[in-house]
């Protein structure tokens, strides 16, 4: 852990911040002088991209003068509530959440607004609250469209190959994204499925069916076991697997494996995934997986800072979506990040020359 922090905060801020248009490093004298503290609550530590996204979100906010109470809730809803609580005590100004499960924050967030603390929804909306200022994410439907696009450009599916046998998986069902994720994939593949060129063997389509609770990898890796047991065996394989993001890939992956797949006359799907963490880059390296949605965790940071700002100046944040994200109780003014795909043709640009990781990183 050590060593990931480290190397994150060596990559420094310098990077171009053409997803999010941020403006990055300024000092705000406001902030800096008074030293006003910021709660961030992460989800959990357990996966690579939280520890990546509440590392840059403390060194940005503190390079900019505020203090910082960082939080991880090990998945837990009651953790992160009880977080959240201690944060308001503790005299936070703005909180900063990427939530777990993202209806269960209403009275703590109700409690937030009665103490004048503002709230910014970090990457996954927060449901059923009027109680949230800002959301800063990556297009979330967009990352299923480069998915689906992904899928549909290696099986040529445009120039009517097929059918392809292919099997999919969802998301967090208490995740607000994960429903984009799914109907951003389904927008490009749903057209091939009704036309027959893509083959749900299982017959397993709809997101509540597909969908893995708490993006558990080992879940994952059961019902990809239960589906090849069921519907590929003598023979029969599997040409591609939609994955939603890296921690189901790398279940699915040792599925596969102990399937068989990976040698000459049986090799890995076309699968996806998304964050680009490392193990999955690695398995991105070895041809078990296709591709990784690669959102820069450092332009979201920017962004979410450049909202703790504008909160605290009392202005208005930039954002450039005041449609897509209804929260059941209002639509919260989003600025949603763009996000971009790496594979093993572009990784070394995507993520290395980019400063994001290092060579050695990925060994
Ligand atoms: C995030 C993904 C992440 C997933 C699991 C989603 O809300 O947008 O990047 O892979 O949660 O942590």
């Amino acid at each position: 852990m050590k060593k990931l922090l480290a190397s994150i905060l060596s990559l420094g801020l310098a990077v171009t911040l053409a997803g999010c248009g941020g403006t990055g490093g300024k000092k705000s004298d406001s902030a800096a002088s008074n030293k006003q503290l910021i709660g961030v609550a992460m989800p959990t530590q357990s996966l690579q991209r939280w520890n990546q996204d509440g590392a840059n979100m403390k060194s940005e906010l503190e390079s900019k003068g505020y203090k910082v109470e960082l939080q991880y809730a090990n998945n837990d809803v009651n953790t992160q509530t009880q977080q959240l609580e201690n944060m308001i005590t503790k005299g936070c100004k703005v909180l900063v959440i990427a939530s777990i499960d993202g209806s269960a924050l209403s009275d703590v967030l109700k409690k937030a607004a009665d103490n004048g603390v503002k709230v910014v929804a970090y990457d996954r909306l927060i449901m059923k609250s009027p109680n949230v200022d800002y959301y800063a994410t990556f297009d979330n439907f967009k990352v299923g469209v480069i998915q689906g696009q992904y899928i549909e450009k290696q099986l040529g599916l445009k120039d009517g190959k097929g059918p392809f046998n292919i099997e999919l998986f969802g998301g967090s069902p208490d995740d607000n994204n994960a429903t984009f994720f799914y109907n951003g994939a389904m927008s490009i593949l749903q057209p091939y499925i009704d036309n027959g060129k893509l083959v749900v063997s299982s017959g397993q389509k709809d997101f509540t069916t597909i969908a893995i609770q708490g993006w558990d990898s080992a879940k994952a890796q059961a019902r990809m076991d239960n589906l090849i047991t069921a519907n590929y065996a003598k023979g029969k394989k599997l040409d591609a697997v939609l994955s939603p993001n890296d921690s189901l890939a790398i279940g699915i992956v040792a599925s596969l494996k102990n399937a068989g797949y990976g040698s000459a006359d049986k090799p890995y799907p076309i699968l996806t995934g998304q964050d680009c963490d490392k193990p999955n880059v690695i398995a991105m390296i070895n041809k078990q997986q296709s591709m990784s949605i690669f959102k820069d965790t450092r332009t979201l940071a920017t962004k979410v800072v450049e909202m703790v700002d504008s909160l605290l100046q009392g202005k208005e944040a930039s954002v450039n979506d005041t449609k897509t994200y209804n929260n059941g109780s209002k639509v919260v003014p989003s600025f949603l990040c763009d996000p971009v795909y790496a594979d093993s043709s572009n990784y070394k640009q995507i993520l290395i020359d980019s400063g994001y990781y290092k060579e050695a990183d990925l060994k």
